[in-house]
């Protein structure tokens, strides 16, 4: 199996909503904390101690193919208290968001979706014990020569690399193919870089500290001249998913020799995830567990509007967290009692069969007081930057206990794009007012499409 080359193949997802969500908000007791210390969360307390006590549970590992459920109304702050569990659990736990919708696809079968986002929830740290090149670079100097091939322009034919530690300096000579690493971590003279000396991928530690002072960026990490020898055995770990070393071990399709080659240069995107390549990678991945190398490390599946799913779906989910390895399951959803997709009239509570629901621990999200939309108001526009006076603070929450928060979130950059239009640098009444007369809610539009329902096509 490789592991050595296997890329992270985290999905990005845009939250751009959600940006001011940086947790749950708890202190140590596990009870959630006031506006001010809340991390982003604004009441909604009940659910907000609730998820912790899940992030808890996913922490100390009790909690792997077990399943929760967010329900409540729209607007309510779901995917945001599913997003903040995310923000506790930090970047070594896996979260894999997805939405309901996305198993409808014409050349991949529901299933097959499915488990590919299980298998991104589930990590593995691994670790190995390589031989590696470490140090702080003082120099980095590509060595150019003219262009074999003929013609203009000249190529990188080696790299000259200085490398310091405690103990010493070394300087090595190294293919061109690392420089090319060398410029994807973007390692400049003073960065603490390693380099496996067997597969010559390159990795960037942080800044040295000897340079701590030179800029105070926060964004930087400085570390520790390394100790001991530049050229030494250096345990390394490394946390993939299940599903990076499924792309990793993939063969190209194909695979004849001549498309092969071809598809080495086109480096080409599809690639075939077999069950029995699947089953291969368990096969080694529980090895490698038997033998103390690697870790398994349960994450989440967030599964947001979860009554998309058919009950094929449901089925197949239910079966798939019965296994051995198997990450925490999220739902999110906003509907009540109504039908299950895929079948003719079988009504159940949020679309989600019942076998299935009686397993899930259901957390509730309540509808905000006006209060509580104020406040969320004035954390949205401090990260928008916009400005706002209290007054239309105030007249915003009440048109958002009217219609949604989701609603009133969405009025913010309409209406300070009519302020500055109207020459102003903070949101007023007056432009909230304009702004909700020029757009509706659909609870409105709703209303005003049963009033005239007889002006509209059928
Ligand atoms: N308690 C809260 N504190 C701060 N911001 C919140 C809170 N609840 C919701 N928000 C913000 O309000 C907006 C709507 O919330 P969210 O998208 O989480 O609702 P939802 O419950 O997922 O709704 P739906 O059922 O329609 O998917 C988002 O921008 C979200 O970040
Ligand atoms: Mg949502």
């Amino acid at each position: 199996m490789k592991i050595e080359e296997v890329k992270s193949t985290t999905k990005t997802q845009r939250i751009a909503a959600h940006s001011h969500i940086k947790g749950l908000g708890l202190d140590e007791n596990g009870m959630a904390m006031s506006v001010s210390q809340s991390a982003g969360l604004v009441g909604q307390e009940t659910a907000r101690e609730a998820a912790g006590i899940v992030v808890e549970l996913i922490k100390s590992k009790r909690m792997a193919g077990r399943a929760v459920l967010l329900a409540g109304p729209p607007g309510t702050g779901k995917t945001a208290v599913a997003l903040a569990i995310a923000q506790e659990l930090g970047s070594k736990v896996p979260f894999c968001p997805m939405v309901g919708s996305e198993v409808y696809s014409s050349e991949i079968k529901k299933t097959e979706v499915l488990m590919e986002n299980f298998r991104r929830a589930i990590g593995l740290r691994i670790k190995e014990t390589k031989e590696v090149y470490e140090g702080e670079v003082t120099e980095l100097t590509p060595v150019e020569t003219e262009n074999p091939m003929g013609g203009y322009g000249k190529t990188v034919s080696h790299v000259i690399i200085g490398l310091k530690t405690a103990k010493g300096t070394k300087q090595l000579k190294l293919d061109p193919s690392i420089y090319e690493s060398l410029q994807k971590e973007k390692v400049e003279v003073g960065d603490v870089i390693y380099i496996e000396a067997n597969s010559g991928a390159v990795k960037r530690q942080g800044r040295s500290d000897t340079f701590a002072t030179e800029f105070d960026l926060e964004a930087e990490e400085y570390v520790p001249l390394p100790k001991g020898d530049v050229h030494k055995k250096k345990e390394v770990i490394q946390d993939v998913t299940l599903h990076d070393l499924d792309v990793a071990n993939a063969r190209p399709q194909g695979g004849q020799d001549i498309l092969s080659m071809m598809g080495q240069l086109m480096k080409p995107k599809k690639t075939e995830i077999t069950d029995k390549l699947r089953r291969e990678i368990n096969k080694v991945v529980n090895k490698y567990i038997d033998q103390g190398v690697a870790e398994l490390v349960p994450g989440v599946l967030f599964i947001d509007e979860v009554h998309m799913l058919d009950i094929e779906c449901f089925t197949y989910l239910h079966r798939a967290l019965e296994s051995a390895i198997a990450p925490i399951v999220i739902f999110a959803t906003n509907r009540g009692k109504c039908t299950i997709r895929g079948t003719e009239d079988i009504v159940s509570p949020h679309g989600i069969p019942l076998d299935l629901l009686d397993r899930l621990m259901i957390i509730r999200t309540l509808a905000y007081s006006q209060e509580d939309m104020m406040q969320i108001l004035k954390i949205r526009a401090q990260t928008e930057s916009i400005q706002m006076e209290s007054t239309s603070i105030q007249y915003l929450s009440v048109i958002g206990t009217k219609t949604t928060l989701r609603f009133s979130v969405q009025m913010l950059t309409p209406a300070f794009l009519l302020a500055k239009m109207n020459g102003r640098q903070s949101i007023s009444e007056s432009d909230i007012k304009e702004i909700s007369e020029l757009f509706f809610d659909a609870k409105t539009s709703a209303k005003i499409l049963a009033e005239h329902e007889e002006k509209y096509m059928k």
